[in-house]
């Protein structure tokens, strides 16, 4: 939520910051803006709308150039997404320049301060307090990052803040508390950003910043210190992708290059899982045997779809391991006193790493005495380095706001965990978890036949572009999975979509059912547990009756539910627990494709950010 670059180096630092904010987007952009410093000043614009926007005012009215600038993509918390409101904020006198993702409590008794010693403030943002209060500790101190420190320890809230100052034209500052900022090293440059996107194209070599750090870069290098102003230890690390995994790579959205990506990904996340023995080993896990056999209970915490990863979680976690597992949305989660204790694994699932609900819940846990365990997709990020174990998924970096690749991956890493849970609790013999490692690595090349036989619902899809709800049901596994197809169309048609346990239908949602409505159901597998099988097939000609236009996702071979299908997408057999991998994937190109025919912005639907770093 808001992308954040700061550059500086011998190369323009006005096209390095651009290139970087065009990396970041994704985390925001209801406006943009940049400061460079140059000829001893000081220049900056700033625009509200997307960063063409800002390109287009670029162009209009250039700016110098220089070799340190900074820049902001923003998601609007306090203010709306105007102009004046945009990022960066300067001081009265024009010298420094501040951009800031996060949120800044106490900002209106440190407004109400500065305007009684006479600063005039000009737009209604948290951020703007932080220009002000960086200008009058620099005249103090004429060191930026000392001015820094000095005003992180009076603000409250997250924040990753950014700044420049004409008086000191080869310096950027950054700070960071609770809110993500990585520094990029060159070759006689540095970068900071928001997430590595941001200076891939530039350098693979990348230092982790901690809470409450402060950091001062120069062409030679950076110095990292605490708040408190003592030196700081810090973590260096190479990335290991490069910037063409950031490139759409001939595909119109990212979204599509993303949902295509994901026979890789899901293979990927598998990859050198099971040691030579045939055991699985889960290296990055650093919880010890015993204290997962001593767990009493399983608590899953996440957002968004993140969170439909953890239902589809449970079902697996309780079969195999007979733990008790609940799974909460975060944000409902950490405020309504849970029980934990030392014996509650809890797992916070989460592709960014960086969802401010979901980092909460986790501290909340950790002060319980309850041990964390996170499933992420980004490398150094927040949530795995507060967590005791990580598992991380390779879907890669997922650009585009709507999460695809990214949740096939966290439930391929759901039924790793639980498979290792077994393993470890001898719920689950040796054979029988290779048997499901055998069928997870099949999945790859399941999902590959789903994507080769998406046009018939790509076409669907635009015949309903003009309706205005679509209902999702599903039972056992493919409840999460209707919530999650249901979660897409909101996303990213900006339809009303509902996703419904099918047997609660006739509770109260069949009154929606009306003639036309189109239902999507995701059909259980009729092997294994077939009684569900019937059971939908019921429910399916209960909204039938009621004039429903029933779109199927059934397996092959599946010919029971083909009657009672007015349109029916074939997905491939799969362990009943494992189809939310396959069943998933129509759901994923349905809503892009209607997403696509009603003119909306694929990758960067309206109101949302990738990356939600506030609570
Ligand atoms: C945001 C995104 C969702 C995502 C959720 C959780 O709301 O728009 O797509 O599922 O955050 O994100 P996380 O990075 O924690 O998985």
């Amino acid at each position: 939520m808001c992308g954040i670059v700061g550059y500086v180096g011998s190369q323009s630092a006005l096209e390095v910051v651009m290139a970087g904010l065009k990396r970041l987007e994704y985390r925001g952009y209801d406006s943009a803006g940049v400061a460079v410093l140059a000829d001893g000043g000081l220049a900056a614009a700033k625009k509200a709308g997307k960063l063409v926007n800002l390109e287009k005012e670029l162009g209009a009215r250039p700016l110098p150039t220089g070799p340190t600038g900074i820049g902001h993509t923003r998601w609007a918390t306090h203010g709306g997404p105007t102009d004046a409101n945009a990022h960066p904020h300067l001081d009265n006198a024009g010298r420094v320049a501040v951009v800031h993702n996060g949120i800044i409590e106490n900002f209106a008794v440190l407004r109400a301060e500065l305007a009684e010693r006479g600063h005039e403030l000009s737009s209604e943002t948290d951020t703007e307090v932080v220009a002000h209060l960086l200008a009058e500790e620099f005249s103090g101190t004429a060191d930026l990052a000392e001015a820094m420190r000095l005003v992180c320890r009076r603000l409250e809230g997250a924040f990753t803040l950014v700044a420049v100052h004409a008086d000191e034209p080869d310096v950027v500052v950054g700070a960071r508390r609770n809110s993500p900022l990585v520094v990029g090293i060159g070759e006689g440059e540095a970068f900071l950003a928001s997430d590595v996107a941001a200076f891939i194209a530039h350098t693979r070599s990348a230092v982790e910043l901690g809470q409450d750090q402060v950091v001062e870069l120069r062409r030679d290098g950076v110095t990292v210190t605490g708040f408190d102003g003592r030196p700081a230890e810090v973590r260096s690390y190479h990335v290991d992708w490069d910037a063409s995994a950031a490139e759409k790579a001939g595909y119109d959205y990212f979204m599509l290059k993303e949902i295509a990506e994901q026979p890789k990904a899901v293979a990927d996340t598998l990859l050198g899982r099971i040691d030579a023995a045939g055991s699985l080993t889960l290296d990055e896990v650093r919880i010890g045997a015993a204290e997962l056999r001593e767990a009493d209970k399983v608590v899953i915490v996440a957002c968004g779809t993140a969170f439909h990863a953890g239902l589809i979680a449970k079902y697996a976690i309780e079969h195999w391991t007979r733990i008790p597992c609940e799974v909460e949305l975060a944000s409902e989660f950490r405020y309504r006193d849970p029980i934990l204790g030392p014996r509650s694994l809890v797992i916070a699932i989460s592709q960014s790493g960086e969802t401010m609900d979901t980092l909460m819940a986790l501290r909340h846990a950790r002060e319980q005495g309850s041990k964390v365990l996170a499933i992420c997709n980004t490398n150094g990020s927040t949530i795995p380095r507060e967590s005791d174990a990580v598992l991380y998924t390779h879907a890669g970096p997922e650009v585009a706001v709507a999460s695809t690749k990214a949740f096939l991956t966290q439930l391929v890493a759901c039924y790793l965990v639980a498979l290792y849970l077994g393993q470890v609790r001898g719920t689950k013999w040796a054979d029988e978890i290779r048997a499901v490692i055998r069928d997870l690595a099949q999945i790859s090349g399941q999902v590959e036949r789903v994507l080769e036989t998406m046009e018939p619902v790509r076409a669907l899809a635009r015949s309903l572009a003009d309706k205005k709800t679509v209902l999702f049901l599903g039972r056992h596994v493919g409840y999460p999975v209707a919530l999650e197809g249901a979660l897409k169309l909101k996303e990213l048609a900006y339809m009303h979509a509902e996703g419904f346990a099918a047997g609660e239908l006739k509770h109260g949602p069949i009154a929606l059912v009306e003639e036309d409505l189109p239902v999507v159901v995701v059909v259980p597998s009729p092997r294994g547990r077939s009684v569900l099988h019937d059971k939908i097939v019921s429910n399916i000609q209960e909204i039938r009756a009621r004039g429903a236009r029933t779109i199927v996702i059934a397996e092959e071979g599946d010919e029971a539910v083909a009657p009672y299908a007015d349109h029916l997408v074939r997905i491939p057999a799969t362990p009943v627990l494992l189809q939310p991998l396959v069943a998933t994937v129509p759901l994923q190109v349905f809503a892009c494709e209607l997403a696509t025919a009603r003119g909306n912005e694929v990758d960067q639907p309206r109101n949302l950010a990738k990356s939600v770093t506030v609570e």
